[in-house]
Parts: C-alpha cells; structure tokens; sequence
C-alpha cells in the first residue's frame, strides 16, 4: 500500500506495484469467479479477468443480444457460460454485474446460490446502501465486498487494451472469510484497476450518484444546452454554436485538462480567454452550488434510487429510454453536432 499526498490529505492506494497481478493470480488460484451479467461492466471486468489468466465463468439470462455478445467473445455455452443461477451456483465468487434493477429482480434466486465463505461481489454500493428498497440483504456468512471502476465498463476494456488501466475504489463491507481484502485487492487488479483507492459502499454511491447527476453527465449536458440556446436565441448559427459550446471543449481544452490540469488548460489560452474564464468560473459555480446540494441530498434520502429502480424495472423501459435519447439525437444542436464529427477531417478521409 503506497502512501499518496492527494493535494494536502494522504490516501492510501494500491497498484499492480504493490499487490501484483501474480499476487493476484495466487489468491484467486481456487476461486471459481463468476461474472453474472454481461451489458456493460460485465465483458469489460469478465475479458480482463481472463486475458489476465483468472479462470472465470459468464452467467447471463439467454436469448437476447448479450447472451449472444458472450458467445462471440468466446465464452461456451456449458463450459463458461450459464444461466445466471447456474453460474451463481457454481461460483466462489459471484460477482453481481447486472444492472441494478436486475439484482433487485433476481436476488431472491441469487441469495439461494450462496454458500458459505463466498464472496458477493459488487460494482455499485446501490444494492447494498439501499436495502430497504432493493431488498438486499447479503447472507451473514458471505464475504461482500465491492470494486467499482470509476468509468464506463467499455473504457475498462479499452484502456485495458491499451495498456492504461481505470481507477476504482474498493471496499470491504462484511469480512467472514477473513480474506475478504485480499480478494477485493486481487480482483481489483484482476479486472485491470490503474490503481485502486478505498471507500465505504455508502461514500461510494454517494459520490457515483451525484457524480453522474452533476458534472459528469447530467450537469454537462444542462449547461451545454443551456449556453447554446443562448448563442442560438442571439442569431450565432448552429455550427458557431456547436463548435463554440461543444466541438471546442471536446476536441481540444478537455484534453488539456486531462494533460496537466485546469491551470495549465487555462495557461494555454489566450490571455482574453483566461481573464474571462477566471472572471467566471466562481460565478457558475456560486449558482450551481445550491443544486449540488439538493442533488445531494435527494441522493443520501434515497430519492434518487426510488426514481431510478420504478423507471429502470418497467418491462418497456428500454423502449421507454430509447425514445427520450432519440429526442436529444433529433435536437437541433445535436444534429449539428453530427454534422460538425462528419467534417473533422479524420471522419473524412476514403
Ligand atoms: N455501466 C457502467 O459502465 C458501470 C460503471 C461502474 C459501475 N457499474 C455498475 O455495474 C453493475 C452493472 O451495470 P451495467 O451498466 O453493466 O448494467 P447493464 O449494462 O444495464 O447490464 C444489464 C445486464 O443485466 C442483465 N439483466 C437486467 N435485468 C435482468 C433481469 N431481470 N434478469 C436477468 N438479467 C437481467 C442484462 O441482461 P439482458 O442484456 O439480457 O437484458 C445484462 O446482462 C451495476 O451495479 C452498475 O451500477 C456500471
């Protein structure tokens, strides 16, 4: 465990460095390591596992696309892939990747799966925090334990391949085994973590929650709209709009950012830029700071979580889901949007 000076606080964190992927290996050595679910985090955290030489096994419901999607990255019906109970069955490790309305669907047949000294493994603490209205309450003589990669579970896979790694936070929420660290650590560096930082299941839904609410998705997309309406509402066309609000930021100063930080994006814009930008930023922030606080509690109350388990477990909810984002596919702004990503020049070339 490295020691790091997180701007003033010191954290603790775990890389391949100090808990070794051989390491890894070890602890899982006589584990069967279910991954049950494959839509998103499921083939990003089930392929790295197996690239990486852990011996793993697929459980997902057949018929649809993802069974099929299991079956073309090489996963054999009966020998690695199963229906979710079976691969539950079967395992020591369960980890729980269906989306989290479908844990609350099938935990009653899960639960039924565990033996005892197995370890429920999730990449959410929802299902846990929230029990009162998931219903799920892991047995007592389980080891439940969580992995959470802070990222979409195809940059798991992308960055994996690319020989970068994800960060994720770990936690131990229940240890009967008296390993539960070990193969949380084990399988956080398993799943390809660039490092890994700890948390509580509740901090970690805490702050996931209102991460994707606020600046991460929810946030960005109010404000982007916001500002190009303006421009819009002011006679600026779509493309001086688009480009000003979206295709700028998205192409070149976000990259900045990630690069050396906000101080070196704004230190390489010009001095106009930077003025204004110093000018402004307090101001968004001043305004935006109650929300942030609403959205905050509206997360810890559990509001949040009702809303998203009635919408998320109707049978129509991806239709439902379907048509509200093919109403910002169809917007104005977004359809210029297309039409700016069809003339950068690499989307140009025969
Ligand atoms: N998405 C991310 O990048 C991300 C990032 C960090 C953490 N997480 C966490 O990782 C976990 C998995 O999320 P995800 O986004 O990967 O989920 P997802 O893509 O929505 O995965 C859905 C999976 O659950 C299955 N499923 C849904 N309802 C079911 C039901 N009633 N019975 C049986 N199977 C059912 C789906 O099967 P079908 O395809 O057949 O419907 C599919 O395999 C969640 O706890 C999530 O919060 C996700």
């Amino acid at each position: 465990m490295a020691q790091i000076d997180f701007g003033g606080t010191l954290e603790e964190v775990i890389t391949a460095e100090e808990f070794s992927l051989a390491r890894a290996r070890e602890v899982l050595a006589n584990e069967t390591v279910a991954v049950l679910g494959y839509g998103v985090q499921g083939p990003g955290q089930a392929l790295n596992m197996r690239d990486n030489g852990i011996d793993i096994i697929v459980g997902q419901r057949e018929g649809g696309d993802s069974w099929q999607r299991a079956v073309a990255d090489g996963f054999v019906p009966g020998q690695t892939l199963f229906s979710v109970a079976e691969a539950a069955r079967r395992a020591t490790v369960v980890q729980y990747l269906l989306s989290d309305a479908g844990q609350v669907a099938t935990w009653t047949e899960i639960k039924a799966c565990l033996d005892p000294g197995d370890a429920l493994y999730f990449s959410h603490g929802f299902a846990v925090v929230y029990k009162n209205q998931t219903g799920i309450v892991p047995p007592d003589d389980v080891d439940v334990i969580l992995v959470a990669p802070k990222g979409s579970g195809r940059t798991v896979r992308t960055n994996f391949l690319d020989g970068s790694g994800i960060n994720s936070s770990f936690a131990v929420h229940q240890d009967v085994t008296g390993r539960a660290r070990q193969r949380t650590l084990a399988l956080g560096i398993a799943i390809g973590s660039g490092y890994l930082f700890p948390t509580t299941f509740e901090k970690e839904v805490y702050s996931d929650l209102t991460g994707e609410r606020g600046v991460l998705m929810g946030c960005l997309a109010g404000v982007m709209e916001a500002q190009y309406r303006t421009l819009r509402s002011h006679g600026h066309s779509p493309s001086e709009a688009f480009n000003e609000t979206v295709e700028e930021l998205t192409q070149s100063l976000i990259r900045l950012v990630a690069e050396n930080g906000m101080d070196w994006m704004f230190a390489n814009c010009s001095t106009t830029a930077q003025r204004g930008a110093l000018d402004w930023a307090p101001k968004f922030r001043d305004a935006v700071a109650p929300l942030f606080e609403t959205l905050y509690a509206d997360v810890t109350s559990g509001k949040e979580t009702r809303r998203v388990l009635e919408a998320n477990s109707t049978d129509d909810y991806r239709e439902r889901l379907q048509k509200e984002l093919e109403v910002i596919k169809n917007s104005e702004m977004w359809r210029a949007g297309a039409a700016v990503r069809s003339l950068r020049p690499e989307n140009r070339r025969d």
